[in-house]
């Protein structure tokens, strides 16, 4: 059962092209979206690693998705294949972990597609309410300290 007083953190590891804009578009839109989802600006989801999802739960995330272009339109052609089969990965760790495989989820959406933006955002929230805190939530401190360790990894070059 829920705990409605429980506020999901949430970090997304944005591609720049597609969600990052879509999320300004929402903005723009003036849709309604959780307040508590951090974003982390990729150049493209190629550059998410296994590592990126597993560091945003242990520093505290409730709960971590990557939103990438869609299928056929990752500028950099495949990086958003990689980052689904990275995403699948990592579900397959934290089931031998013991840690509920959906608090890590793969979207795909374009940069057009702010009402989609919106409706991942709530509905993942959503999800992670009703699965409740992590178990490897602490004071949620370290959160602050991810955007800038993944982004120094993840910020240059070309996905892989
Ligand atoms: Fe957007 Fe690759 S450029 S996911």
């Amino acid at each position: 059962m829920a705990d409605h007083d429980f506020e999901p953190e949430i970090i997304v590891f944005a591609c720049h092209y597609c969600a990052y804009a879509a999320a300004d578009l929402a903005g723009s839109m003036r849709l309604q979206y959780p307040t508590n989802i951090r974003m982390i600006k990729l150049p493209c989801t190629g550059k998410l690693e296994i590592i990126h999802l597993l560091k945003a739960l242990e520093a505290g995330a409730d709960g971590v998705y990557a939103a990438g272009c869609m299928e056929g339109e990752c500028h950099y052609l495949k990086g958003n294949l990689w980052a689904r089969k990275r995403v699948e990965y990592a579900k397959t760790l934290l089931v031998e972990l013991g840690i509920e495989p959906e608090r890590v989820e793969m979207y795909n959406m374009s940069s057009a597609m702010g009402a989609r933006f919106a409706e991942v955002a709530n509905e993942f929230t959503e999800r992670i309410r009703q699965l409740g805190p992590s178990p490897l939530r602490g004071d949620g401190a370290a959160l602050d300290v991810v955007p800038a360790t993944v982004a120094a990894t993840a910020e240059e070059g070309q996905p892989t």
